[in-house]
């Protein structure tokens, strides 16, 4: 049956405003309260000032709720419940990087449903959710993801619900100017793995493409630039729009393993997402080159980087590429360069492949990979190749 009786769905929804002064958008709105979810690091680096600077102008009541820490856990998001519950604001404003973001989703998922057992849904009112990333980034302004995590089982729990969409998205390059050099790095490795996992992912498409070929094509543009010259608010724009894009095509198309074994490997050891997905990407992209479609895929995703016409194996060509960008931007190319012990790796392999076949990433990536497949290439991971 041709692909046209396949009726499929693609969708972007929140407003994105972008460019210097976006953040100011937000006092074009009727808020009678406010209630912005942030991180200390807002509050030190002068960034939630900046957003309550726009909000006293307009004279728009707010209060702050600046518990968030990064990967946000369970207790963070009840104790942000709790406050949302007493004070009743009309909007919420996630001011922070992905940490930010999905806490304030995850307050509101389960404010919602936590109404739901006493009202019927017509009568729930949610506030507007305004997303304003820190980071470029996760995308997390643009999906209908949240990652919470599980302190005490070292688990993350991902969230999924419309609900969590946020209703408009302002991406302030001024925000991202603080952001120093290794996290700059990590979250820009975070940026690419969406990108190349969402290229290739079971459930691509041509919407997801387009977007995940132009994030990819941003990320070797711009990255090395923000990471040795971070004033630079061009290139920092420019990873600003590809964390958004590459957003847009993992909330349609989903993401694959390298999330999978990121997730695991970040609860287990406390890494950066971006960074745990950095070490692994190379891999993974070799391991799926075994994959014909993905090779295709790759070769395509090559060309938009500024490749074009790779003869050979594609999967390889694109391992060489993220490696060397990975090296240019000093992250490490394993497990065990960065830092993590052996023996604690080896006592800790069976529960990271367990919680890696499990995660709802790999079952969009394109091979389902047999325990041993995952065995051996956390092997990879950990000691390079
Ligand atoms: N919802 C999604 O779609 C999605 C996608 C990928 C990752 N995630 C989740 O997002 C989280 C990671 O988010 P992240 O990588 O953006 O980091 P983060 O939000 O955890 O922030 C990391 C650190 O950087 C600081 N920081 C943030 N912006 C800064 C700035 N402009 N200047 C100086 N310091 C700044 C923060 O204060 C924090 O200490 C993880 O929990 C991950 O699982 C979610
Ligand atoms: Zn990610």
């Amino acid at each position: 049956m041709s692909k046209l009786n396949d009726i499929r769905f693609f969708q972007v929804k929140p407003a994105i405003y972008y460019g210097i002064g976006a953040i100011e958008q937000v006092g074009n709105h009727d808020f009678k309260q406010v209630c912005i979810v942030t991180d200390e690091g807002m509050v030190k680096f002068g960034l939630l000032k900046m957003l309550t600077d726009v909000l006293d102008k307009h004279n728009i009541k707010y209060h702050v709720f600046s518990d968030v820490e990064p990967d946000p856990s369970t207790e963070i998001v009840e104790k942000g419940l709790t406050h949302i519950l007493m004070e009743k604001p009309d909007a919420l404003i996630a001011l922070g990087g992905g940490s930010a973001i999905d806490s304030a989703k995850a307050i509101i998922y389960y404010c919602y449903n936590f109404k739901k057992m006493f009202f019927e849904e017509d009568y729930i009112k949610k506030p507007y959710f305004i997303a304003m990333p820190t980071t470029a980034g996760t995308g997390s302004e643009v999906t209908e993801y949240a990652v919470i995590t599980d302190k005490k089982n070292n688990t993350k729990i991902p969230l999924t619900d419309i609900l969590m969409m946020p209703d408009a998205a302002i991406l302030e390059p001024k925000l991202i100017e603080s952001v120093p050099p290794a996290s700059t790095a990590a979250t820009g490795m975070d940026v690419l793995t969406h990108a190349v996992e969402a290229y290739v992912s079971t459930n691509n498409n041509p919407f997801s493409r387009c977007y995940a070929a132009k994030a990819a094509e941003l990320v070797f543009k711009s990255l090395y630039e923000c990471y040795v010259n971070g004033g630079n608010l061009e290139a920092k724009a420019s990873m600003q729009i590809a964390s958004c894009m590459a957003g847009i095509a993992f909330n349609s198309a989903g993401l694959g393993i390298t999330h999978s074994i990121a997730h695991a490997v970040g609860a287990q050891w406390h890494l950066p997402h971006g960074l745990a997905n950095a070490i692994g990407l190379p891999y993974v992209v070799r391991f799926n080159g075994q994959c014909g479609r993905a090779q295709h895929l790759y070769n395509r995703l090559l060309s938009a980087i500024g490749i074009p016409n790779v003869s050979g194996d594609a999967a390889e060509m694109l391992y060489n590429s993220i490696v060397t960008l990975c090296k240019e931007i000093n992250i490490p190319t394993s497990l065990k360069e960065q830092g993590i012990d052996e023996a604690d790796f080896k006592a800790s392999k069976d529960i990271i492949i367990g919680k890696a076949m499990k995660d709802v990433c790999t079952q969009t990536n394109p091979l389902s990979p047999t325990r041993e497949q995952f065995s051996e290439l956390l092997d990879q991971i950990y000691y390079g190749a």
